[in-house]
């Protein structure tokens, strides 16, 4: 099994990513199984390159929402210009690692295109008992996002769920276990509740089938899209 991202032969069968991509499709969120897009030595290899990433406190997120959490970018998409990875080595590797082919195969059938998707922002989320992400839309930050990816790099934590609201009136809870990979659509409100014990650690990307700049307009800058 932790053999199966270098053969592609091995990878998710068609089978079983056509299952995750209808559930997609008819829920906006899936959870992709534990060892399935990420093996323990993939993720072990992430954790190994995060440590040389610097850690930042985020308390507004880019649509004036309150948050309460530990970023380290990996990958930045600023608005009016192209994504970039962050200096330094780690962040490179990170994004080699995530780019690799048979992981943009396997994302790809998911999330049923015909062409390859871009990564446009990458970050690690490392939230300590009372961290909290309030409700937003991951396309305020671009509204290129398509679909967010959420990799679980932890194992005990309580709280910290990931709820998701489809509808006024609807919502799906999410406790991804370690290694699962939470895939959402990124024009639901979503949000992280409050972490109550233990540490909850996530690695976040986000997909669009559209390179080039940023085409977020912030109100009342000169930003231009
Ligand atoms: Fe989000």
């Amino acid at each position: 099994m932790a053999r199966a991202m270098k053969d592609k032969s091995c990878l998710l069968s068609e089978e079983v990513l056509t299952k995750y991509r209808i559930e997609l499709l008819v829920k906006g969120s899936v959870v992709i199984a534990p060892q399935m897009l990420f093996t323990q030595d993939d993720i072990a290899r992430i954790d190994q390159l995060q440590a040389e990433i610097p850690e930042e406190e985020v308390r507004e997120g880019d649509a004036g929402d309150l948050h309460s959490v530990f970023v380290q970018r990996v990958r930045v998409d600023p608005p009016g210009h192209a994504p970039s990875n962050v200096s330094g080595t780690a962040s490179g590797q990170i994004m080699e690692l995530l780019e690799s082919r048979d992981r943009s195969f396997a994302l790809r059938k998911i999330f049923g295109a015909s062409a390859d998707y871009v990564v446009r922002r990458c970050q690690m989320h490392r939230m300590p008992p009372g961290s909290f992400i309030g409700i937003h839309l991951d396309a305020a930050s671009d509204p290129d996002f398509e679909y967010s990816v959420i990799v679980q790099l932890a194992r005990d934590f309580d709280g910290g769920e990931f709820v998701v609201y489809p509808t006024g009136y609807e919502q799906h809870v999410f406790r991804p276990p370690f290694g699962a990979v939470l895939v959402t659509t990124c024009k639901v409100r979503h949000e992280v509740k409050p972490v109550s014990s233990g540490e909850r650690r996530s690695l976040v990307y986000f997909c669009s089938k559209r390179s080039g700049v940023n085409r977020r307009i912030i109100e009342g800058s000169n930003a231009r899209p």
